[in-house]
């Protein structure tokens, strides 16, 4: 299972990659507005700077909603870097700007996917990844988790070789759960990376291991 991170914040990409289990980074223009970058010069740049952190996919969100754009937008953040990730949202100028991306050899990430049916026009218009959101979903009261495992099995009957990016993922337990059923790729932020470092019985049989050391050390 890859672990991508879902942040635009620099120190947090540099902290998960120190960690050493880090494959990507999704952003997403919320994300990036989050971190006060605006205009398209310093947004280039900003992806340029987590290039330079990562070596893994990483997601570039295009603005553009009508296919022309979407396609103009997308190949200029191609140009960018081999391991951008033009992300498209899933509409159907981004169906028809994912068909033409796949078949020129540009790597895609279909996002704002909401169901399955979503994800199988991602799948069939050949979407590297595909981005279901699984924290939206259960904030309306829809559980995300099944959507995952819905996705994974349809894939699986057919032989989709997109992936499933589990998006959204709020939580150690929503990772956890995506894990179970067979996601892909995780994408969530840095807290529920380090989030699975923690359990109360670790950090007691630590204490202890270290004081039973320091006794025998007097
Ligand atoms: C996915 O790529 C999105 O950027 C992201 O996971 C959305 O998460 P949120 O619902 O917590 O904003």
């Amino acid at each position: 299972m890859k672990f991508f991170i879902d942040t635009a914040n620099l120190q947090d990409i540099q902290e998960a990659q120190d960690l050493g289990v880090l494959d990507g980074v999704t952003t997403n223009p919320s994300l990036m507005a989050k971190e006060g970058i605006f205009g398209h010069d310093n947004v280039i740049a900003h992806y340029k700077k987590i290039c330079e952190i990562v070596d893994g996919d990483i997601s570039a969100e295009v603005i553009a909603t009508d296919f022309d754009e979407i396609v103009r937008e997308g190949e200029a953040l191609a140009e960018l870097h081999p391991n951008i990730v033009v992300k498209v949202p899933m509409i159907k100028e981004g169906v028809k700007a994912i068909r033409h991306f796949s078949d020129k050899g540009i790597k895609t990430n279909c996002t704002l996917v909401f169901s399955a049916g979503q994800a199988l026009l991602a799948a069939k218009a050949g979407a590297t990844y595909v981005s279901p959101f699984v924290g939206r979903l259960d904030d309306i009261s829809t559980d995300g988790i099944q959507l995952i495992e819905q996705i994974v099995q349809i894939y699986s009957n057919y032989g989709y070789q997109t992936q499933v990016l589990a998006a959204s993922v709020r939580h150690v337990m929503h990772l956890v759960q995506c894990a179970e059923v067979g996601a892909d790729v995780v994408t969530c932020p840095l807290s529920v990376i380090t989030g699975l470092l923690k359990h109360p019985l670790t950090d007691s049989g630590l204490k202890t291991f270290l004081a039973d050391h320091a006794k025998g050390n007097k």
